[in-house]
């Protein structure tokens, strides 16, 4: 019998490849999402008979005792209103969303017999740290948003099942980049390529910042390593997730950029206050489930570019999701 993944957030960013990746690995897919950005990521998924998607909230009981009633190995849970100025815009909902749905999806998880359990988390909890100094999952955490404060709050809620017989596996992701089927442009290397491509033009504010970056597949491709671990049992644990090598100032990025998109012109802006600044460290990761990059930030850019220049993304597409389009798509759904 094929193994059962719960995703929620299965419509986003992150959820629609991690779809398509558990597809391909024969893995029986529950996709629960509100929907706040539409269904046209996953409409292609819609007829393989693996596939199932509730179009519900995470919150919502009734539809978690229904979803329950399947036998499920693994939950994933992506469901989020994901990034700071999102947040903001819909504090309430984000805060609710991102603490108590993480909370109650657990409890049903422990309850219904889940063998294991990631919580997509950020490294946006460590807010400002020492570039100096590497953040370990041991630093102290300066979360400078609502969003890395509910990650935290979430993460420290899933403590409280430590001795539970569920793996729970908190994964502090880097900052994502690269095409999806929803691909974000409120996103530093996604909408700085689009930028240079479509006006010749970077506008950099806190260029000296560092950010460790990660491909959106490379993402899917270590959750389902530590899904499908099974050399060895993890009791409630956290891990930065990314790659120590893929760490870079956005000025380092944008060179990168430059040498792809030559005609670029740099811009700076001193008026826009950043004060997000962190270098991490991946080790706990690259040690015990020794991931590769497969997708580097090069290639990113590349992807980006070619699939603007080949109108595989649109200018529609790109529009749609823009960072001020995406907290109007915001607004309008929870309606305030
Ligand atoms: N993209 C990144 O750079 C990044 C970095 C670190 C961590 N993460 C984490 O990865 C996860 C996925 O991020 P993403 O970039 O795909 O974001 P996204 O906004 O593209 O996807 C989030 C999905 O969750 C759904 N959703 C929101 N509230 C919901 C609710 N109450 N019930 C059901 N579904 C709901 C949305 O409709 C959307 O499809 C998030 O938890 C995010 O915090 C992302």
């Amino acid at each position: 019998m094929l193994k059962t993944i719960l995703i929620t957030g299965g419509a986003g960013y992150v959820g629609s490849k991690l779809v398509d990746y558990s597809l391909r690995q024969k893995l029986r897919v529950i996709c629960l999402d509100n929907l706040v950005y539409g269904d046209k990521s996953i409409k292609k998924f819609i007829k393989n008979k693996n596939f199932q998607l509730f179009r519900n909230d995470i919150r919502d009981e009734k539809i978690l005792k229904i979803i329950f009633k399947n036998k499920i190995d693994y939950v994933v849970n992506l469901a989020s209103i994901v990034g700071d100025k999102q947040c903001k815009t819909v504090s309430k909902s984000a805060y609710d969303i991102n603490y108590n749905g993480n909370k109650i999806l657990c409890e049903y998880s422990v309850k219904y017999g889940v063998k294991k359990y990631i919580f997509a988390s950020t490294c946006s909890n460590y807010g400002v740290s020492d570039p100096k100094i590497f953040a370990t999952e041991k630093s102290k955490l300066f979360p400078v948003s609502l969003y890395a404060e509910a990650k935290i709050d979430a993460e420290s809620f899933l403590e409280k099942y430590s001795d539970s017989e569920m793996e729970i596996v908190s994964l502090r992701f880097a900052t994502a980049f690269g095409a999806s089927f929803r691909t974000r442009f409120d996103l530093t290397l996604n909408s700085f390529t689009y930028e240079a491509l479509k006006f010749n033009k970077i506008e950099l504010f806190a260029k000296d910042s560092w950010r460790p970056f990660i491909h959106v597949n490379d993402m899917c491709l270590i959750i389902l390593k530590v899904l499908e671990n099974s050399k060895f049992k993890i009791k409630n644990d956290i891990f930065n997730a990314g790659f120590t090598k893929e760490n870079f100032t956005k000025i380092q990025l944008v060179k990168k950029i430059l040498k792809q998109l030559k005609k670029t012109q740099i811009t700076f802006n001193h008026s826009i206050d950043d004060r997000r600044n962190y270098k991490v460290s991946f080790k706990k990761l690259e040690n015990k489930f020794k991931p590769k990059v497969n997708f580097n930030v090069d290639y990113g850019i590349k992807e980006i570019k070619t699939m603007l220049q080949e109108n595989i993304i649109t200018e529609a597409d790109v529009k749609e999701n823009l960072l001020d389009n995406n907290c109007e798509r915001l607004l309008k759904f929870f309606k305030f």
